[in-house]
C-alpha cells in the first residue's frame, strides 16, 4: 500500500491516516502522541531534510534570481524554503512550518496529496519517497530543530507582493538581470542596518523588491552629508548599489571608502568638491559602471583616473571643468567608455559634430 492509494481526499489536508503511516513507517507513533521529547532522535536537519529541501523544492522556493534563460523567477507561491527564518514564515498562504504539528504544516501536507491534487508538491517531478515524507514527519514532530543550520537570512518585514517592481511573468529588464546577478546569494539587509540608513537622513529605493540592493539618496539635506555622515552606510555596505551624493559635502576623502562597496554599480558626485586626482581611489571599486560628475571642478589628472577604472562603461561630465580636447583625449584613451558632455544630448555616433564643438560652456 502507497501513501498515495491511502487517501481519496482531494482536499489541501492529507487524511490523519496517512500521516499516521508515515511516522509508522518512520517507527513512530501516532502524530499526536510524538513531541520533542520522544526517544526517536528527530532527524538531523544538516543531513536529513536540507538534502530532501534542496533536491525536490529549492528550484522553485529559494530566493529570486535569473534563469539560464534571462528570467528573473521568484519564489513560487511567495515561498522561501532556503532559510530558517524563511522556513518558518511560510508563503503567500500563511504559515508552511508548525513545529511539533506535522498534520497542521502544509510543508509536509502538501507532498501527501493524492496524485491528481493540483496542490501537491514537488509541483513537477517524482513524488516525493515514503522514506523522505516520513523524515519530513519526524522532524516536524520533534519540534523542527534546525541545529546551527541558519541558511538564507530574512528581514522583519518583507515587502508586500505588489511592490515588486517587475513582475516574474514578464522577461526583466536587462538592468534587473544586472541586478539580480550582482544580487547573488545575498540576504536582505538587516533591520538594523536599515534602521541606521534612516535615521542619517537617507531615501532607500529597493531595487529588486525584496530588501536586497537599494538605491541610496538623501534628499533635502544633501547639505548636511560629509565624509564622516557616510558612515551611516556602513552597515548597508553590501547592500548599495546606486548612491546620489549630488550636492552633497563630500569631497575626496569620502573616494576609498566608497571604492569598497562591493555592489555600487552607479555613483552620482555632482555638484561635489571632488578633484580629478581623488577620482584615482575609484579604480578598486568592483562594480562601478556608472558614474556621474556633473557640475564639478575637475581638472587634467580626471583624464587618467577615469581611463583608468576597469568596470567604468559611462561618465557624465557637462560641466565638469574638463574642456572638450580633454573629453576628447579621455575618448581616445578609453574607447569602451561613454563620455556624455553635454546635457540631455546623447553622445554623437559620428565625428562630425564634435569636429564643430559648440563654443558655449
Ligand atoms: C516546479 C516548481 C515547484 C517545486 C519543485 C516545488 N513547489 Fe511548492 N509551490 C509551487 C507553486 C507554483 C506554488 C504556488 C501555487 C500553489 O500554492 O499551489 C507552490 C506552493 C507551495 C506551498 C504553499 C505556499 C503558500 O503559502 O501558499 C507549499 C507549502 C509548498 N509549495 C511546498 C513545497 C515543498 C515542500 C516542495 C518540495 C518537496 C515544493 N513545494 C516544491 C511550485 C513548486
Amino acid at each position: 500500500m502507497t501513501m498515495r492509494s491511502s487517501s481519496r481526499s482531494t482536499s489541501r489536508s492529507p487524511s490523519r491516516s496517512s500521516l499516521a503511516l508515515a511516522l509508522l513507517l518512520a517507527g513512530g507513533t501516532a502524530p499526536q502522541r510524538l513531541s520533542a521529547q520522544e526517544t526517536t532522535p528527530a532527524p538531523d536537519f544538516r543531513t536529513e531534510v536540507l538534502p530532501i529541501l534542496e533536491a525536490r523544492c529549492f528550484e522553485c522556493h529559494q530566493a529570486p534570481r535569473a534563469d539560464a534563460r534571462g528570467r528573473l523567477r521568484k519564489p513560487k507561491g511567495g515561498l522561501r524554503l532556503d532559510g530558517r527564518d524563511w522556513l518558518l514564515h511560510g508563503g503567500d498562504g500563511g504559515a508552511v512550518l508548525l513545529p511539533g504539528d506535522p498534520d497542521g504544516s502544509p510543508l509536509l501536507a502538501r507532498t501527501l496529496l493524492d496524485a491528481d491534487d493540483p496542490d501537491l508538491m514537488p509541483e513537477r517531478g517524482e513524488r516525493l519517497s515514503d522514506a523522505q515524507t516520513a523524515i519530513l514527519a519526524r522532524w516536524i514532530a520533534a519540534g523542527a530543530p534546525f541545529g546551527d543550520w541558519t541558511g538564507a537570512a530574512r528581514d522583519a518585514e518583507p515587502p508586500a507582493a505588489s511592490s515588486a517592481p517587475f513582475d516574474a511573468a514578464r522577461p526583466a529588464s536587462p538592468r534587473a538581470l544586472r541586478l539580480a546577478a550582482l544580487a547573488g546569494e545575498l540576504s536582505p539587509i538587516a533591520p538594523d542596518a536599515m534602521k541606521r540608513l534612516v535615521d542619517a537622513g537617507a531615501h532607500a529605493d529597493d531595487l529588486l523588491g525584496d530588501r536586497r540592493l537599494f538605491a541610496v539618496g538623501f534628499p533635502g539635506h544633501q547639505d548636511q552629508i560629509d565624509d564622516r555622515a557616510l558612515r551611516s552606510l556602513e552597515g548597508a555596505r553590501e547592500h548599495l548599489a546606486e548612491l546620489d551624493l549630488a550636492r552633497t559635502a563630500v569631497g575626496d576623502a569620502a573616494l576609498p571608502g566608497l571604492a569598497r562597496l562591493p555592489r555600487l554599480v552607479r555613483l552620482d558626485l555632482s555638484a561635489t568638491r571632488v578633484s580629478g586626482a581623488g577620482l584615482r581611489a575609484l579604480a578598486t571599486a568592483p562594480a562601478l559602471r556608472v558614474l556621474v560628475l556633473v557640475g564639478t571642478r575637475l581638472d587634467g589628472a580626471a583624464i587618467d583616473a577615469l581611463a583608468a577604472l576597469p568596470q567604468l562603461e559611462t561618465v557624465y561630465l557637462w560641466r565638469s571643468g574638463l574642456e572638450e580636447a580633454q573629453l576628447a583625449t579621455l575618448r581616445a584613451a578609453a574607447p569602451r567608455l561613454t563620455v556624455v558632455g553635454a546635457p540631455a544630448l546623447p553622445e554623437p555616433e559620428s565625428e562630425a559634430p564634435r569636429a564643430n564643438p559648440r563654443r558655449r560652456r
